[in-house]
């Protein structure tokens, strides 16, 4: 079966060596008169690449101000102070500087800005954006995808709710990428990084629909791509040729391409959001820490396309007579990828300790709202399924 589908993708994407110095430009040609600029804890600050945005922006005549200091997995009470600046300052473009933290604030920002309420009603479900600033990206690290996404994901501070929402209205106007701007990554965060990349297509390569072969071969080709240039990335950080797969990776990863025909799942994630939040690790890490849990429970049941994953993907012999081991040794070869960048396969190596039981009931509340919902498209898990993986990845 082939799922139907409305593939939107309007994000121009300008990518390339010196590609900042197309920024003024840009926001001039998307009618930024007053602009946000966002950006993060200092890396962006470090590299020289603020002054840049700063001499570009002037440089095209258009003004500014700026508002630093977003965390990763992002704050709301950031996205409040955003939309008070934006207002105060009547800005009217918002340029993100940084990684999916950053983009994900300036989204929660401009959702925020033309709403006469709380911005949190969006992620509460007591309201849907109808309108949202628009917004430009200087890409930093590839890892989350929002800068081609249509998802913004927030976490509220009290109580540690990480929620996100989607909207078509959040895409970005442009995204500026030059894999140069990646190689301060540390090693770490590009492991993550890559991890969350090929999670985002794995999210919709394990589907039920598994006839539209195209979606197929391109999402086998970037996981192969991403997997090969991460591990040389590792040892050669300042690799062009391989950060820039990855960095095209990231975007095409998690701008619907690879759902064209299949399904979004995307159980990793949300049973992984409640780790980020709750723990505030690194997203991308907590995927490792969760997928091979989850892939292992939902496993026989669609043994088919693991066997795919295994052979096409992580290039295990095809034992014909023995599916459940073909598959079983894809699992093996993810855990070993892992391994071998640097990533957790459970949540004891993620955290360096034991998770409690207490702890584990409360991620399993927070991830299945008091047992009111579930989760997963594949394979729809409720909280008992929820409860049973964090067992597994303990
Ligand atoms: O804050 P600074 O100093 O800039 O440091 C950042 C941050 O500590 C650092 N960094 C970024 N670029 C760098 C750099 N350090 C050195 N050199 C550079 N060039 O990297 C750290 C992580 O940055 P962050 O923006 O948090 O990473 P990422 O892009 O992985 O974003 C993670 C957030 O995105 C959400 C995640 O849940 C998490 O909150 N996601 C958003 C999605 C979306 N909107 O579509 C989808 C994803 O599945 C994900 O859930
Ligand atoms: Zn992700």
């Amino acid at each position: 079966m082939i799922k139907d589908f409305n593939f939107y993708a309007p994000t121009r994407v300008v990518f390339g060596r010196e590609s900042e110095k197309k920024i003024g430009e840009l926001v001039a040609a998307n009618g930024g008169k007053k602009v946000l600029i966002h950006y993060g804890g200092g890396s962006a600050q470090r590299s020289g690449l603020l002054d840049v945005v700063r001499e570009q922006l002037h440089g095209a005549g258009i003004a500014f101000c700026e508002l630093g200091g977003v965390v990763p997995n992002p704050l709301l009470s950031k996205v409040r102070e955003g939309v008070e600046l934006c207002r105060a300052e009547e800005v009217d473009f918002i340029l993100a500087v940084g990684g999916g933290s950053v983009i994900d604030s300036s989204k929660a920002i401009g959702y925020g800005v033309p709403y006469d309420g709380d911005v949190w009603d969006f992620w509460a479900g007591k309201a849907v954006p109808v309108q949202c600033l628009p917004i430009g990206v200087v890409l930093t690290i590839p890892a989350a995808g929002s800068e081609m996404s249509s998802s913004c994901v927030i976490t509220a501070d009290e109580g540690l709710l990480k929620r996100g929402i989607n909207s078509d209205l959040c895409r970005c106007r442009f995204a500026v990428m030059n894999p140069e701007r990646t190689f301060t990554l540390p090693p770490y965060q590009t492991a993550a990084g890559a991890t969350d990349i090929m999670m985002h297509t794995m999210e919709r390569y394990f589907s039920k629909y598994e006839d539209m072969s195209l979606t197929d071969a391109i999402s086998e080709a970037l996981l192969r791509t991403v997997k090969e240039s991460a591990l040389v990335v590792m040892r050669h950080p300042e690799d062009y040729r391989h950060r820039a797969q990855i960095m095209w990776a990231g975007s095409l990863a998690h701008n619907d391409l690879t759902e064209c025909g299949t399904e979004k799942d995307f159980a990793t994630h949300r049973l992984e959001h409640e780790l980020s939040a709750i723990f505030g690790v690194t997203h991308g890490a907590g995927l490792a820490a969760i997928w091979p849990s989850w892939a292992r429970y939902v496993k026989d049941k669609h043994l088919n396309r693991f066997v795919q994953f295994a052979v096409n993907v992580m290039g295990v012999t095809n034992d014909f007579s023995h599916p459940e081991e073909t598959a079983e040794c894809g699992i093996c070869a993810v855990e070993e990828f892992y391994r071998q960048i640097g990533m957790p396969t459970s949540i004891h190596e993620l955290l360096g300790r034991e998770i409690t039981d207490e702890e584990i009931d409360t991620m399993v509340e927070k991830c299945s709202r008091g047992g009111t919902i579930t989760v997963g498209a594949m394979e729809v898990l409720d909280a008992q399924a929820m409860r049973d993986i964090y067992l597994m990845a303990r």
